[in-house]
């Protein structure tokens, strides 16, 4: 069986363009891959902690010297990485915030990025065999030809960590100019209407 991740970004609910990506995702990967199994971990949803010193404690000691503290201290990365690492495609649906990524999502990331699970100790990449699509939302445009492409810090760190982990295939779906519909210009529909064949794309190919 096929297994989905969508990890989910935006605080912002019905009024989020990056959660209407994903819905026209998860339609079109359901579509292509009957019987599969989609996973959503929701960060807006999710109590995530940033790196703290007992974490750091516990990941630089050998999983059989933890002790009980340790394990509590890993126990939502662990969860986190063992989403990813049954996952066979993950979808990252996020904003951009002030050029990059919300806290949020980098704190997933600081916690999924965990030697000897997802990264090898010589620094290769363990999430092999695997998607991955980035639904990025932002209120500016950043693609080709952009005066301000540049500034497409976001983009650019999410294959880069994806990459580092091991997942060499990697989509980004990017949803420039979503200011449009805060600002009441066009509706959410009209607009995630035009990146749909783009999503269907991505989430069409085979696994
Ligand atoms: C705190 C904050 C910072 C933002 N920074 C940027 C930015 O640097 N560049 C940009 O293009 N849009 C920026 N935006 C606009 C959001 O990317 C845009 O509203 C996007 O649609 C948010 O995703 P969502 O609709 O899924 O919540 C920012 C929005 C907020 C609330």
């Amino acid at each position: 069986m096929t297994n989905l991740l969508v990890v989910e970004t935006s605080p912002r609910g019905d009024f989020s363009v990056s959660r209407a990506m994903t819905r026209h995702f998860v339609e079109e990967w359901r579509a292509a891959h009957p019987g599969g199994e989609v996973v959503e971990r929701d960060l807006a949803r999710t109590d995530l902690a940033f790196v703290t010193a007992p974490w750091l404690h516990a990941y630089f000691t050998p999983p059989e010297q933890h002790s009980p503290d340790m394990k509590q201290a890993l126990r939502l990365s662990d969860e986190l990485v063992a989403e990813l690492l049954a996952a066979d495609h993950v979808v990252i649906a996020t904003p951009v915030y002030n050029y990059n990524v919300p806290a949020a999502l980098k704190a997933w990331i600081d916690h999924i990025v965990r030697k000897g699970m997802t990264l090898g100790f010589e620094g290769q990449g363990l999430v092999t065999g695997k998607k991955a699509t980035v639904l990025l939302a932002s209120g500016g445009i950043y693609t080709a030809g952009s005066p301000i492409r540049d500034r497409d810090v976001a983009t650019v760190y999410l294959r880069l960590i994806l990459n580092v982990i091991g997942i060499a295939d990697v989509t980004v779906v990017a949803g420039g100019g979503a200011k449009v519909v805060d600002m009441q210009e066009e509706s959410m529909g009209d607009f995630v209407a035009k990146l749909r064949p783009t999503i269907k794309q991505a989430a069409g190919g085979p696994m």
